[in-house]
């Protein structure tokens, strides 16, 4: 598509470290970015990232191959920290010589950086914190993804605007910053990239394409949903730490908040010890996210999406999706230029 001089020399920056068009990241759904969705993107000139997920690593391993029968184009390997697989899913980057490594979860350990910086790759990490992103950058990050609470998907606690100026303006000019969380058009695009971001990764959005394999149910309770129904996880009492997900409020959502209520009225009358109420609400959501997003359950699943969410319109290609955010982000350089023209 043709586009401006001006917006090509935004993107420019983001576009050579990806090695891609446009520096559109669809970020990593856990069971959602498998090779059809990952490839369709990195085909339509955005950049795809395959969920490791809980995946055991023969079946990353197989997935990897088959993004790479329907892709020639780059595309990035997402691996949780905190995974069951997770050690030997380092362990296949030797061999796979993976282009791009994004680490998710927790934070990566600097040895694990090295592993993957070893295998060839460049390493992208979450800046969920302005101390976080300075140590992955001191453990070697080549570029860093700033997350704000906005978003899907297991969230930190300080959103995209303190992030942007807490990250973005800090580190933007030593490493390409890529910014999510709530980024749904062209136009916010367009102002991310002026401030310094080389990129931005968007989840939610994705969802809703026609090449997205989830279950109708799930695209439909997120072309229902206003912004505020995706929430953050309710955690009631500190002595019973829940991780912040958001997701869209159900009932699955409403029984958690009742099931930590009884768990701390347990631990007050001395029913139950930490240890057991901790891991009562562990495993609360274990498999739910397949649940929603695969099996259709969209009441008991967990239904993650990020406030964007309320900035659905319908159901589009990646091609529709990827052409909107670059005219859209063009129109507004374009808007700009003349606003500052006389
Ligand atoms: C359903 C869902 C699952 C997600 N799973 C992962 C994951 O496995 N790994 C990861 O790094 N991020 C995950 N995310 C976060 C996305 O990759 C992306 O960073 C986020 O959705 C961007 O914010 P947005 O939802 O406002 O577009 C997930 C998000 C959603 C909505």
């Amino acid at each position: 598509m043709e586009t401006s001089k001006s917006f090509q020399k935004l993107i420019r920056r983001g576009s050579n470290f990806l090695n891609c068009q446009y520096p559109i990241m669809c970020g990593a759904m856990t069971w959602i970015s498998e090779p059809k969705l990952v490839s369709a993107v990195s085909n339509n000139g955005g950049f795809g990232c395959l969920a490791g997920g809980n995946a055991p690593v023969d079946i990353l391993i197989k997935n990897i191959e088959e993004t790479r029968s329907l892709t020639d184009n780059s595309f990035a390997v997402n691996l949780i920290t905190i995974a069951p697989a997770y050690h030997e899913h380092l362990a296949m980057l030797k061999d796979q010589r993976l282009p791009y490594v994004i680490f998710a979860g927790s934070f990566p350990r600097d040895k694990e950086i090295a592993i993957a910086k070893a295998s060839g790759a460049k390493v992208l990490c979450f800046a969920s914190t302005e101390s976080i992103a300075e140590r992955m950058i001191r453990y070697g990050a080549d570029g860093l993804i700033l997350e704000g609470s906005e978003a899907g998907g297991h969230i930190g606690h300080v959103s995209t605007t303190i992030l942007l100026q807490q990250v973005l303006f800090k580190f933007g000019d030593k490493l390409p910053v890529f910014v999510a969380g709530g980024m749904g058009t062209g136009k916010l695009m367009a102002h991310v990239m002026l401030m310094g971001a080389a990129g931005v990764q968007l989840g939610t959005r994705f969802v809703m394409t026609k090449e997205c394999n989830v279950h109708q149910k799930f695209k439909d309770v997120f072309m229902r949903a206003n912004a505020r129904d995706a929430i953050s996880t309710p955690q009631y009492d500190s002595k019973l730490p829940v991780v912040a997900v958001r997701a869209l409020k159900n009932k699955g959502m409403q029984k958690f908040g009742e099931l930590q209520l009884q768990l701390l009225l347990q631990m007050k009358e001395g029913k139950i010890g930490r240890e057991q109420a901790q891991e009562e609400v562990e495993k609360y959501w274990i498999g739910s996210l397949r649940r929603a997003a695969i099996d259709g359950d969209i009441e008991a699943g967990s239904l993650m999406a990020g406030q964007s969410v309320g900035l659905l319109e319908r159901e589009m290609t990646i091609k529709e999706l990827i052409t909107e955010l670059v005219t859209d982000a063009d129109c507004e350089l374009i808007r700009l230029k003349s606003f500052f023209a006389d």
